[in-house]
């Protein structure tokens, strides 16, 4: 009679259960002290919260873009929280340029942290300039910052000029006067990762070396391939148990095998930089050069001033995902717009050629000349932000004020996720009229501080002046050559087009992506 059943032991668990997840619900409630908000089973950014898709029953990565006119209740509130049933920490998610600003200005002075917790992606490779926190950070901003020069940005105008012409001459279109290009977003990628891979790291890189994705390492598989791969498997790397490598699946041991080879393309470029460097007369202070030769020389400084070798692959990694998935997805999604907008292509076609002409080569001073163009790329920014969560983890109390729904103060605790929506920042009608709209106008006149696709405060973006060097040369190049058309589908309109494009734009893990784009380029001919 005294004995316990089986049923009855799994209905006590069972209760226990239920009433630890109704516990923690409740005490998630409290640490939002209940602003409004998503209430859902797994947090977005909890492992399995991200990898499951979208849906009503769960918010997933995606939900920022997909949700983006609903999230903060259409805007009229400016920060909203989340507050999870089972798994993951309740947060908070800013969608205003006023409330961003706030957090992320004083960034040092309040002491925001990145969280490691969010971050594991990233840190898998090592610490590195994106995920550092206070003087560890200000290291590796240091080193950075002190390679990126106007030299630098030279070798950038440089390097875009040669790839823009190795990518025509090998894709042939040489003598081409017209070409469809399929999934073009595999050309700005292969373009951006070659310019970062040059510059950066004074690496070789010729545009020539295969993409081909199925492709094993002595069939060509190319450091650039990897990383996209990479890049893109960071989540399933995350989920699945070292142990799972060994089980006879394909394309577990694809996967393994791609990371190994990244992994050690990277350490062999760290050892054969040290060589290099060794045999070189000048002390490690005293090296200049690209990033890459700074990093390793500042990690032969001596510990205290130098870096650890896992925090130069950490920082070669962070900077080729951060500089080249991004800055590409930038230049898919401006050629696309400039494609449905022929008027405003006109226009970028016009300045250029009234600041360079036809047929000279651009120069560092031309591309300061050119804000209608400047302002076309911000304004793809803006639509499909590539930095696109911003997330901090307060070390204090802090208090924020909001204006809408009303005025008023909103108290975060100590050890509370805060993340700046890019997406729910850059589509708000209260700070960007007429979100939906392509508008490059809204830029102009923007003093460069205040150009918020690029983030807020001592942590905003390293590599704008790169990027923004990059893509400058690789408009006026490619603009000056072709006329860029969209390919409709059959009966498609450009309205219809550009809501097919938005549906298919999606979070990569890291960054975010206008995804697949069809275009038509037509020789101007001069
Ligand atoms: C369209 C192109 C780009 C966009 C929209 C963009 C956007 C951003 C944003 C919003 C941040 C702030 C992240 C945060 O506060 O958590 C950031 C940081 C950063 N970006 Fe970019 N970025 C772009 C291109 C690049 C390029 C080309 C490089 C390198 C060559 C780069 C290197 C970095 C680094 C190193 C950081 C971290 C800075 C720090 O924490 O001190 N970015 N970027
Ligand atoms: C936040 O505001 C409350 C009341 O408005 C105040 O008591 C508290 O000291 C403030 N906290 C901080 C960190 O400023």
């Amino acid at each position: 009679m005294n004995g316990l059943s089986p049923i009855g032991v799994a209905m006590g668990l069972l209760l226990v259960f239920a009433a630890s997840r109704v516990q923690k619900f409740y005490r998630g409630l409290q640490m939002v002290s209940n602003v409004h908000g998503m209430r859902m089973l797994f947090s977005p950014m909890s492992l399995l919260g991200a990898i499951l898709p979208t849906a009503w029953w769960n918010p997933g990565l995606g939900f920022t873009w997909v949700w983006r006119e609903t999230n903060f209740h259409s805007y009229r509130r400016e920060i909203i929280s989340s507050v999870p049933f089972l798994l993951g920490s309740p947060m908070f998610y800013i969608g205003s340029l006023g409330m961003s600003r706030q957090l992320l200005m004083n960034e040092r002075k309040i002491s925001l942290e990145k969280p490691k917790g969010l971050l594991v992606g990233l840190l898998l490779w090592g610490e590195s300039v994106v995920s550092a926190n206070e003087d560890i950070w200000k290291k590796h901003r240091r080193i950075m910052m002190s390679a990126f020069t106007p030299t630098m940005y030279s070798l950038v105008l440089d390097e875009t000029i040669s790839v823009y012409r190795e990518m025509v001459s090998a894709e042939g279109w040489l003598d081409q006067k017209e070409v469809v290009v399929d999934n073009f977003n595999r050309l700005p990628v292969k373009v951006t990762f070659t310019v970062i891979a040059r510059c950066a790291f004074g690496l070789e890189m010729p545009w020539s070396a295969g993409t081909d994705r199925t492709a094993s390492v002595e069939e060509g598989l190319t450091p650039g391939e990897a990383l996209r791969i990479v890049c893109e498997t960071t989540l399933t790397r995350l989920a699945v148990p070292r142990w799972a490598y060994k089980l006879p699946i394909p394309s577990l041991h694809r996967l393994d095998m791609v990371w190994n080879y990244l992994a050690k393309f990277m350490n062999d470029a760290v050892a054969a930089k040290r060589e290099e460097l060794a045999a070189s007369d000048l002390r490690p202070e005293q090296q200049t050069g690209d990033v890459f030769t700074r990093l390793v020389a500042a990690s032969d400084e001596g510990a205290s001033l130098g870096l650890e070798d896992a925090d130069i692959v950490g920082n070669m990694f962070a900077l080729m995902f951060a500089g080249h998935e991004t800055t590409a997805n930038v230049l898919s999604a401006t050629l696309t717009f400039l494609g449905i907008y022929q008027d405003a292509q006109e226009q970028a076609l016009n300045e250029i050629v009234s600041v360079i002409g036809n047929d000279r080569l651009p120069t560092l001073d031309d591309l300061r000349k050119l804000p209608f163009l400047l302002s076309c790329f911000y304004e793809c920014i803006r639509l499909f932000p590539s930095g696109v969560l911003l997330v901090r983890r307060t070390t204090q109390d802090i208090n924020l004020t909001m204006e809408r729904p009303s005025e008023s103060t909103i108290h975060i605790n100590k050890g509370t996720d805060v993340i700046v929506d890019m997406i729910g920042v850059h589509h708000n009608p209260y700070d960007f009229p007429d979100p939906d709209e392509f508008k490059p106008s809204r830029w102009q006149g923007v003093h460069e501080q205040d150009v918020s696709v690029f983030g807020f405060g001592p942590r905003a973006c390293l590599g704008r002046k790169f990027t923004q060097t990059e893509a400058l040369t690789f408009l006026v190049m490619f603009l000056r050559d072709w006329k860029v058309d969209v390919l409709l589908a059959l009966g498609e309109t450009k309205g219809d087009y550009m809501k097919r494009v938005k549906k298919n734009a999606h979070h990569t893990g890291f960054s975010f992506s206008i995804g697949s784009v069809d275009l038509k380029f037509i020789r101007r001919s001069v």
